[in-house]
Protein backbone atom coordinates (compact mmCIF):
# COMPACT_ATOMS: atom_id res chain seq x y z
CA UNK A 1 0.00 0.00 0.00
CA UNK A 2 1.48 3.81 -0.92
CA UNK A 3 1.93 5.95 1.51
CA UNK A 4 2.67 9.63 1.06
CA UNK A 5 6.17 11.11 3.45
CA UNK A 6 3.54 12.50 5.42
CA UNK A 7 1.68 9.39 5.58
CA UNK A 8 4.70 7.35 6.90
CA UNK A 9 5.64 10.15 9.03
CA UNK A 10 2.25 9.97 10.77
CA UNK A 11 2.57 6.15 11.10
CA UNK A 12 6.09 6.37 12.79
CA UNK A 13 4.60 8.40 15.39
CA UNK A 14 5.71 11.61 15.13
CA UNK A 15 2.74 13.16 15.08
CA UNK A 16 2.00 11.92 18.15
CA UNK A 17 0.61 9.10 19.59
CA UNK A 18 -3.44 9.49 18.56
CA UNK A 19 -2.87 10.21 15.00
CA UNK A 20 -0.20 7.53 14.40
CA UNK A 21 -2.96 4.98 15.95
CA UNK A 22 -5.33 6.73 13.56
CA UNK A 23 -3.37 6.32 11.12
CA UNK A 24 -2.43 2.51 12.07
CA UNK A 25 -6.06 1.90 11.70
CA UNK A 26 -6.05 3.53 8.14
CA UNK A 27 -3.09 1.17 7.14
CA UNK A 28 -4.29 -2.00 8.38
CA UNK A 29 -8.28 -1.49 6.67
CA UNK A 30 -6.42 -0.47 3.40
CA UNK A 31 -4.27 -3.19 3.72
CA UNK A 32 -7.27 -6.15 4.07
CA UNK A 33 -9.30 -4.53 1.11
CA UNK A 34 -6.03 -4.35 -0.74
CA UNK A 35 -6.41 -0.54 -0.99
CA UNK A 36 -3.40 0.96 -3.22
CA UNK A 37 -3.41 4.02 -0.84
CA UNK A 38 -5.06 6.73 1.03
CA UNK A 39 -7.26 9.54 -0.69
CA UNK A 40 -7.55 12.98 0.96
CA UNK A 41 -11.25 13.06 1.96
CA UNK A 42 -14.19 16.38 2.51
CA UNK A 43 -15.91 15.21 5.58
CA UNK A 44 -16.53 12.37 7.67
CA UNK A 45 -19.91 11.83 9.83
CA UNK A 46 -18.73 9.17 12.94
CA UNK A 47 -20.94 6.74 13.97
CA UNK A 48 -20.87 5.25 18.09
CA UNK A 49 -22.16 8.47 19.57
CA UNK A 50 -24.70 7.22 21.40
CA UNK A 51 -24.08 6.42 25.22
CA UNK A 52 -26.84 3.59 24.86
CA UNK A 53 -24.57 1.95 21.88
CA UNK A 54 -20.79 2.66 22.78
CA UNK A 55 -21.37 2.23 26.45
CA UNK A 56 -18.72 2.62 28.97
CA UNK A 57 -15.68 0.55 27.19
CA UNK A 58 -16.44 2.54 23.77
CA UNK A 59 -16.33 6.05 26.70
CA UNK A 60 -13.03 4.85 27.74
CA UNK A 61 -11.26 4.57 24.12
CA UNK A 62 -12.52 8.23 23.09
CA UNK A 63 -11.41 9.44 26.29
CA UNK A 64 -7.80 8.11 25.81
CA UNK A 65 -7.42 10.25 22.43
CA UNK A 66 -5.47 13.45 21.78
CA UNK A 67 -5.76 15.19 18.57
CA UNK A 68 -8.49 16.91 16.20
CA UNK A 69 -10.26 16.20 13.14
CA UNK A 70 -8.60 17.59 10.24
CA UNK A 71 -11.81 17.74 8.16
CA UNK A 72 -15.31 19.32 8.70
CA UNK A 73 -16.84 16.24 10.62
CA UNK A 74 -19.94 15.39 12.64
CA UNK A 75 -22.03 12.91 14.73
CA UNK A 76 -24.18 10.08 14.43
CA UNK A 77 -27.53 10.23 16.30
CA UNK A 78 -26.79 10.56 20.16
CA UNK A 79 -28.81 8.91 23.05
CA UNK A 80 -30.83 12.10 23.47
CA UNK A 81 -31.73 15.58 22.98
CA UNK A 82 -28.73 17.68 24.26
CA UNK A 83 -31.24 20.35 25.55
CA UNK A 84 -34.86 18.38 25.87
CA UNK A 85 -33.48 14.93 27.13
CA UNK A 86 -35.53 15.52 30.41
CA UNK A 87 -39.04 15.48 28.40
CA UNK A 88 -37.65 12.31 26.73
CA UNK A 89 -37.47 10.28 29.71
CA UNK A 90 -33.71 10.26 29.75
CA UNK A 91 -32.66 9.67 33.09
CA UNK A 92 -29.85 11.72 34.96
CA UNK A 93 -27.07 8.81 34.69
CA UNK A 94 -27.61 8.20 31.40
CA UNK A 95 -27.46 12.04 30.23
CA UNK A 96 -24.36 12.57 32.51
CA UNK A 97 -22.43 9.79 30.42
CA UNK A 98 -24.05 10.52 26.93
CA UNK A 99 -22.52 14.30 28.01
CA UNK A 100 -18.93 12.80 28.61
CA UNK A 101 -18.84 11.31 25.25
CA UNK A 102 -20.25 14.66 23.42
CA UNK A 103 -17.48 16.40 25.82
CA UNK A 104 -14.76 13.97 23.83
CA UNK A 105 -16.13 14.60 20.75
CA UNK A 106 -15.99 18.24 21.37
CA UNK A 107 -12.45 18.17 22.32
CA UNK A 108 -11.71 16.39 19.44
CA UNK A 109 -13.38 19.13 17.21
CA UNK A 110 -16.21 17.21 16.16
CA UNK A 111 -19.37 19.91 14.94
CA UNK A 112 -21.47 18.37 17.63
CA UNK A 113 -24.42 18.11 15.11
CA UNK A 114 -25.83 14.24 15.76
CA UNK A 115 -27.52 13.41 12.50
CA UNK A 116 -27.90 10.67 9.89
CA UNK A 117 -28.51 13.63 7.51
CA UNK A 118 -25.50 15.46 7.54
CA UNK A 119 -26.05 16.39 3.73
CA UNK A 120 -28.86 19.16 4.86
CA UNK A 121 -26.14 20.76 7.02
CA UNK A 122 -23.11 20.86 4.28
CA UNK A 123 -22.87 20.48 0.70
CA UNK A 124 -21.80 16.89 -0.73
CA UNK A 125 -20.87 17.08 -4.38
CA UNK A 126 -21.10 14.36 -7.02
CA UNK A 127 -17.22 12.59 -7.00
CA UNK A 128 -16.13 13.67 -3.53
CA UNK A 129 -14.52 11.03 -1.35
CA UNK A 130 -15.87 11.31 2.13
CA UNK A 131 -15.91 9.08 4.88
CA UNK A 132 -19.48 8.49 6.52
CA UNK A 133 -20.55 5.22 8.52
CA UNK A 134 -24.08 5.48 9.50
CA UNK A 135 -25.54 3.14 6.64
CA UNK A 136 -28.33 5.43 6.25
CA UNK A 137 -26.60 8.34 4.98
CA UNK A 138 -23.65 6.59 3.17
CA UNK A 139 -26.91 5.23 0.96
CA UNK A 140 -27.78 8.40 0.34
CA UNK A 141 -24.52 9.97 -0.60
CA UNK A 142 -23.26 7.53 -2.65
CA UNK A 143 -26.67 7.14 -4.39
CA UNK A 144 -28.30 10.73 -4.74
CA UNK A 145 -25.51 12.71 -4.29
CA UNK A 146 -22.58 10.58 -6.39
CA UNK A 147 -20.40 11.01 -3.35
CA UNK A 148 -18.04 8.48 -2.66
CA UNK A 149 -17.88 6.54 0.48
CA UNK A 150 -17.43 2.87 2.20
CA UNK A 151 -20.09 2.32 4.83
CA UNK A 152 -17.30 2.74 7.78
CA UNK A 153 -17.38 2.17 11.35
CA UNK A 154 -17.18 4.36 14.29
CA UNK A 155 -13.43 4.07 14.48
CA UNK A 156 -12.25 3.96 10.68
CA UNK A 157 -14.57 7.25 10.20
CA UNK A 158 -12.99 8.83 13.27
CA UNK A 159 -9.41 7.95 11.96
CA UNK A 160 -10.30 9.35 8.43
CA UNK A 161 -11.69 12.45 10.04
CA UNK A 162 -8.10 12.83 12.16
CA UNK A 163 -6.00 12.07 9.38
CA UNK A 164 -8.21 13.68 6.64
CA UNK A 165 -7.87 10.54 4.18
CA UNK A 166 -9.49 7.43 3.94
CA UNK A 167 -8.35 4.08 1.97
CA UNK A 168 -8.86 3.74 -1.60
CA UNK A 169 -11.05 0.76 -2.14
CA UNK A 170 -14.71 -0.06 -2.50
CA UNK A 171 -16.97 2.26 -3.46
CA UNK A 172 -14.27 4.96 -3.63
CA UNK A 173 -13.93 3.41 -7.08
CA UNK A 174 -15.93 4.02 -10.04
CA UNK A 175 -15.22 0.11 -11.05
CA UNK A 176 -17.07 -1.11 -7.91
CA UNK A 177 -20.23 1.10 -8.33
CA UNK A 178 -21.65 -0.64 -11.19
CA UNK A 179 -25.01 -2.32 -10.57
CA UNK A 180 -25.32 -6.03 -9.76
CA UNK A 181 -29.13 -6.63 -10.12
CA UNK A 182 -32.24 -4.56 -11.69
CA UNK A 183 -35.64 -4.21 -9.57
CA UNK A 184 -38.33 -4.48 -11.86
CA UNK A 185 -41.70 -3.00 -10.21
CA UNK A 186 -45.02 -3.89 -12.10
CA UNK A 187 -47.12 -1.08 -12.75
CA UNK A 188 -49.96 -1.70 -9.93
CA UNK A 189 -47.29 -1.15 -6.76
CA UNK A 190 -48.68 1.27 -4.95
CA UNK A 191 -45.50 3.79 -4.62
CA UNK A 192 -47.02 7.02 -3.48
CA UNK A 193 -45.84 7.60 -0.04
CA UNK A 194 -42.35 7.50 2.19
CA UNK A 195 -43.17 4.66 4.33
CA UNK A 196 -44.04 2.70 0.76
CA UNK A 197 -40.55 3.25 -0.59
CA UNK A 198 -39.47 2.33 2.76
CA UNK A 199 -41.45 -1.19 2.60
CA UNK A 200 -39.88 -1.37 -1.15
CA UNK A 201 -36.21 -1.02 0.01
CA UNK A 202 -37.49 -3.49 3.39
CA UNK A 203 -37.82 -5.80 0.31
CA UNK A 204 -35.36 -5.25 -2.13
CA UNK A 205 -32.53 -5.00 0.86
CA UNK A 206 -33.31 -8.66 1.89
CA UNK A 207 -32.41 -10.06 -1.73
CA UNK A 208 -29.45 -7.47 -2.26
CA UNK A 209 -27.53 -8.25 0.53
CA UNK A 210 -24.70 -5.92 0.08
CA UNK A 211 -24.99 -5.59 -3.80
CA UNK A 212 -25.67 -3.14 -5.63
CA UNK A 213 -29.28 -2.69 -7.12
CA UNK A 214 -30.37 -0.91 -10.16
CA UNK A 215 -34.12 0.42 -9.78
CA UNK A 216 -36.80 1.20 -13.25
CA UNK A 217 -39.49 2.71 -14.16
CA UNK A 218 -39.44 4.70 -10.83
CA UNK A 219 -39.35 8.50 -10.07
CA UNK A 220 -38.80 8.75 -6.47
CA UNK A 221 -38.17 12.23 -4.90
CA UNK A 222 -35.23 13.08 -2.69
CA UNK A 223 -37.16 12.04 0.36
CA UNK A 224 -38.35 9.34 -1.30
CA UNK A 225 -34.74 8.11 -2.12
CA UNK A 226 -33.91 8.90 1.39
CA UNK A 227 -36.42 5.79 2.50
CA UNK A 228 -35.58 3.12 0.03
CA UNK A 229 -31.91 3.51 1.03
CA UNK A 230 -31.87 3.56 4.50
CA UNK A 231 -34.28 0.64 4.73
CA UNK A 232 -32.31 -1.64 1.97
CA UNK A 233 -29.01 -0.62 4.02
CA UNK A 234 -30.92 -2.14 7.49
CA UNK A 235 -32.79 -5.19 6.13
CA UNK A 236 -29.55 -5.87 3.50
CA UNK A 237 -26.13 -4.13 3.23
CA UNK A 238 -26.51 -1.66 0.56
CA UNK A 239 -24.49 1.15 0.60
CA UNK A 240 -25.00 2.60 -3.35
CA UNK A 241 -28.28 2.07 -5.79
CA UNK A 242 -28.97 3.38 -8.51
CA UNK A 243 -32.53 4.44 -10.29
CA UNK A 244 -31.93 5.03 -14.28
CA UNK A 245 -32.32 8.20 -15.10
CA UNK A 246 -32.36 9.91 -11.96
CA UNK A 247 -29.70 9.09 -9.92
CA UNK A 248 -26.27 10.77 -10.78
CA UNK A 249 -23.86 7.90 -11.49
CA UNK A 250 -26.92 5.92 -13.51
CA UNK A 251 -27.78 9.24 -15.55
CA UNK A 252 -23.54 9.89 -16.14
CA UNK A 253 -22.29 6.30 -17.22
CA UNK A 254 -25.27 4.79 -18.35
CA UNK A 255 -25.34 1.13 -16.94
CA UNK A 256 -25.72 -2.00 -19.70
CA UNK A 257 -28.28 -3.64 -17.49
CA UNK A 258 -28.72 -6.75 -19.95
CA UNK A 259 -27.19 -9.67 -18.69
CA UNK A 260 -27.92 -8.81 -14.98
CA UNK A 261 -29.91 -10.80 -12.57
CA UNK A 262 -33.72 -8.96 -12.43
CA UNK A 263 -35.77 -8.75 -9.18
CA UNK A 264 -39.20 -8.27 -9.42
CA UNK A 265 -41.03 -6.74 -5.87
CA UNK A 266 -45.03 -7.36 -6.39
CA UNK A 267 -47.98 -5.46 -4.61
CA UNK A 268 -48.80 -8.04 -2.34
CA UNK A 269 -44.86 -8.41 -0.80
CA UNK A 270 -44.82 -4.81 -0.41
CA UNK A 271 -47.92 -4.66 1.18
CA UNK A 272 -47.35 -6.86 3.51
CA UNK A 273 -45.69 -5.53 6.15
CA UNK A 274 -48.55 -2.83 6.79
CA UNK A 275 -51.28 -3.67 9.61
CA UNK A 276 -53.73 -2.41 12.02
CA UNK A 277 -52.46 -2.92 15.43
CA UNK A 278 -52.91 -0.68 18.12
CA UNK A 279 -49.61 1.31 19.19
CA UNK A 280 -48.32 3.62 22.17
CA UNK A 281 -46.56 5.85 20.67
CA UNK A 282 -45.94 6.83 17.07
CA UNK A 283 -42.05 8.19 15.75
CA UNK A 284 -41.27 9.84 12.75
CA UNK A 285 -37.63 10.62 11.60
CA UNK A 286 -36.08 7.83 10.38
CA UNK A 287 -33.89 9.02 8.62
CA UNK A 288 -34.10 12.32 10.37
CA UNK A 289 -37.04 14.48 8.42
CA UNK A 290 -36.07 17.26 6.17
CA UNK A 291 -38.06 20.69 6.33
CA UNK A 292 -40.20 19.39 3.34
CA UNK A 293 -41.57 16.46 5.74
CA UNK A 294 -41.64 18.81 9.00
CA UNK A 295 -43.74 20.97 6.20
CA UNK A 296 -46.31 17.90 5.74
CA UNK A 297 -46.34 16.91 9.28
CA UNK A 298 -47.65 20.32 9.91
CA UNK A 299 -49.99 20.72 7.72
CA UNK A 300 -51.32 16.92 8.50
CA UNK A 301 -51.42 18.04 12.43
CA UNK A 302 -53.08 21.53 11.87
CA UNK A 303 -55.08 22.45 14.17
CA UNK A 304 -55.09 18.72 15.92
CA UNK A 305 -53.95 17.29 19.39
CA UNK A 306 -52.46 14.10 19.89
CA UNK A 307 -53.95 11.60 22.00
CA UNK A 308 -50.84 9.12 22.26
CA UNK A 309 -47.23 10.64 22.26
CA UNK A 310 -45.96 11.95 18.48
CA UNK A 311 -42.15 12.00 18.29
CA UNK A 312 -40.36 13.65 15.60
CA UNK A 313 -36.92 13.49 14.78
CA UNK A 314 -34.68 16.11 12.45
CA UNK A 315 -31.21 17.55 12.86
CA UNK A 316 -30.82 20.49 14.92
CA UNK A 317 -29.03 22.14 11.94
CA UNK A 318 -32.65 21.82 10.15
CA UNK A 319 -34.77 22.51 13.15
CA UNK A 320 -33.13 25.74 13.66
CA UNK A 321 -34.04 26.71 10.18
CA UNK A 322 -37.43 25.47 10.67
CA UNK A 323 -38.86 27.40 13.82
CA UNK A 324 -42.08 27.82 12.51
CA UNK A 325 -43.22 24.39 11.78
CA UNK A 326 -41.49 23.01 14.52
CA UNK A 327 -44.14 25.65 16.86
CA UNK A 328 -46.95 24.41 14.62
CA UNK A 329 -46.12 20.69 15.33
CA UNK A 330 -45.79 20.85 18.81
CA UNK A 331 -49.01 23.36 19.48
CA UNK A 332 -50.82 19.87 18.56
CA UNK A 333 -48.69 18.42 21.51
CA UNK A 334 -46.65 16.42 19.44
CA UNK A 335 -42.41 16.65 20.01
CA UNK A 336 -39.73 17.66 18.04
CA UNK A 337 -36.22 16.31 19.21
CA UNK A 338 -32.95 16.93 18.02
CA UNK A 339 -29.73 15.43 18.02
CA UNK A 340 -31.07 11.81 18.27
CA UNK A 341 -33.91 9.04 17.09
CA UNK A 342 -36.16 6.44 18.23
CA UNK A 343 -33.45 3.80 17.69
CA UNK A 344 -30.34 5.38 19.90
CA UNK A 345 -32.04 6.74 22.44
CA UNK A 346 -33.26 4.75 25.56
CA UNK A 347 -35.95 7.22 26.03
CA UNK A 348 -38.60 5.20 23.56
CA UNK A 349 -37.74 1.59 25.21
CA UNK A 350 -40.98 2.72 27.58
CA UNK A 351 -43.22 2.16 25.06
CA UNK A 352 -44.13 -1.67 24.33
CA UNK A 353 -45.55 -1.03 20.82
CA UNK A 354 -44.32 1.93 18.06
CA UNK A 355 -45.70 3.16 14.83
CA UNK A 356 -43.38 4.32 11.92
CA UNK A 357 -43.30 5.59 8.88
CA UNK A 358 -39.77 4.04 7.59
CA UNK A 359 -38.54 0.94 6.75
CA UNK A 360 -35.76 1.66 8.51
CA UNK A 361 -37.37 2.03 12.23
CA UNK A 362 -39.55 -1.28 10.83
CA UNK A 363 -36.29 -3.35 10.53
CA UNK A 364 -34.68 -1.80 13.82
CA UNK A 365 -37.27 -0.40 16.57
CA UNK A 366 -37.98 -4.48 17.81
CA UNK A 367 -34.49 -5.31 18.65
CA UNK A 368 -32.84 -1.97 19.64
CA UNK A 369 -36.37 -0.56 21.80
CA UNK A 370 -37.78 -4.03 22.38
CA UNK A 371 -41.23 -3.05 21.09
CA UNK A 372 -43.86 -4.45 18.60
CA UNK A 373 -43.60 -1.94 15.51
CA UNK A 374 -46.43 -0.80 13.16
CA UNK A 375 -45.57 1.00 9.69
CA UNK A 376 -47.76 3.20 7.72
CA UNK A 377 -47.78 6.32 5.70
CA UNK A 378 -47.01 9.69 7.16
CA UNK A 379 -50.49 10.43 7.48
CA UNK A 380 -51.51 7.24 8.64
CA UNK A 381 -49.26 7.60 11.35
CA UNK A 382 -50.65 11.64 12.39
CA UNK A 383 -54.37 9.95 12.24
CA UNK A 384 -52.96 7.32 14.74
CA UNK A 385 -52.08 9.80 17.37
CA UNK A 386 -54.90 12.00 17.06
CA UNK A 387 -57.51 9.65 17.10
CA UNK A 388 -59.66 9.35 20.56
CA UNK A 389 -58.48 6.67 23.26
CA UNK A 390 -60.50 3.51 22.87
CA UNK A 391 -62.95 2.97 25.51
CA UNK A 392 -61.37 -0.07 27.80
CA UNK A 393 -63.24 -3.45 27.36
FE1 LIG B 1 -31.10 7.88 11.58
FE2 LIG B 1 -31.65 6.67 13.83
FE3 LIG B 1 -32.94 6.01 11.67
S1 LIG B 1 -29.66 7.15 13.07
S2 LIG B 1 -31.53 6.38 10.02
S3 LIG B 1 -33.00 8.01 12.67
S4 LIG B 1 -32.16 4.61 13.20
Amino acid sequence: MHLDRDDEQTLAGEFGGTRQKMMEILVALGKVFGAEGLVPIRSAQVSGASYKTIGKYGLEWLSSLDAQVAVPTVLNPIGMDRERWREMGITKQFADRQAEVIAVYRRLGVRLECTCTPYYLFETGFGEHIAWSESSAVAYANSVLGARTNREGGPSALAAAIIGKTPYYGLHLVENRVPALVVELPEDVPLDSIAHYGALGHAVGKIAGNRIPCFRSIRPDRDRMKALGAAMAASGAVALFHVQGITPDARIFRYDLSGLERVTIEKEELLSIFHETPVEAVAIGCPHCSEAELAEIAGLLEGRHVNIPLFVFASRGVIGRSRSLIASIERSGARVFADTCMVVSPGLEQFSSIMVNSGKAYAYVPNMCGAVVRIGTTGECVEVAVSPPKAAG
